[in-house]
């Protein structure tokens, strides 16, 4: 008798925690396709910190605090059930601190150092990803642990970064830029056939980077993994049939986001704000 009324009263959905995904720019959003596909009930706050953007060519310090301040922010202001540093450059340095603070699951984006390594078969990788992350201890630790045997040529970035963020405003990226930027990868006899995309913003231009590179490689990026370890980490039942709200915020000046808007609303977001 129970289950029947049960069944006939329409009860008001569970109010389900949000998850936190952070990042210095848009580079998240990457993240944030990945989380809708396979958590799609989950509501998502976005966090850009375009006040402290870019990260790239930061000091490790300065990159540690303004990730641990927002993050601190988000978290006591939304009481999310988990949160993504969507960000390898902030990742490969405030992941053990971000964790202590916080008493939520967090979780970080590295460079996918070691699914290229599974899939290289010249054992010649590339990974494009910031200045930051290409010179951090982290990124070397990887290399060391799964890419022993392979030669890994590195390219730092920031010019991609801001190409990228241009691209999700609707500006049109020159192919030359885009040649140049990635002229080291294919300066010598040995090119790679991976590609790790270590910086969340790259996957967003995949279809450009694609399109000029000068042989065919197989492009890697940490964005299903991480997915994949979300939904593990949650646990979640589908409980919800509509998509919920996902809200953007972002801490700097309002004018670098207004020609995102279009995107941002194709996105599906609901509310673009100042974080406050
Ligand atoms: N999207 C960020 C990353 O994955 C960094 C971009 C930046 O602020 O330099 O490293």
């Amino acid at each position: 008798m129970l289950s029947v009324f049960i069944s006939l009263v329409s009860l008001p959905p569970m109010q389900q925690k949000p998850i936190i995904i952070f990042d210095s720019g848009v580079g998240g959003l990457s993240i944030y396709q990945e989380i809708r596909a396979k958590l799609p009930f989950m509501p998502v706050i976005y966090c850009s910190d375009n006040e402290g953007f870019p990260y790239g060519p930061k000091p490790e310090n300065d990159v540690i605090d303004r990730t641990l301040h927002c993050l601190t922010r988000l978290v006591v202001k939304f009481q999310p059930a988990l949160a993504i540093i969507a960000c390898n450059t902030a990742s490969t340095v405030s992941l053990p601190r971000a964790r202590q603070l916080l008493d939520i699951p967090v979780v970080g984006v590295v460079p996918a150092i070691k699914p290229a390594s599974q899939r290289s078969k010249k054992r010649i990788i590339g990974l494009l990803a910031t200045p930051g992350t290409v010179a951090r201890d982290y990124t070397d630790q990887l290399i060391h642990e799964f890419a022993k045997d392979c030669e890994v040529i590195k390219v730092g970035s920031t010019e991609l970064v801001h190409l990228t963020e241009q691209h999700l405003r609707g500006e049109t990226i020159n192919p030359d830029d885009l040649k140049k930027i990635i002229e080291p990868l294919f300066s010598g006899n040995n090119w790679p056939d991976c590609i790790v995309l270590g910086c969340t913003h790259f996957p967003l231009i995949r279809g450009l980077l694609d399109s000029i590179v000068p042989a065919p490689v197989t492009w890697v990026d940490s964005g299903e993994a991480i997915a994949r370890r979300v939904a593990s980490l949650l646990q979640t039942l589908h409980s919800h049939h509509e998509e919920p709200e996902h809200r953007f915020f972002y801490t700097g000046s309002d004018k670098s986001v207004t020609p995102l808007l279009p995107t941002l609303a194709a996105m599906n977001f609901s509310e673009i704000t100042r974080l406050k």
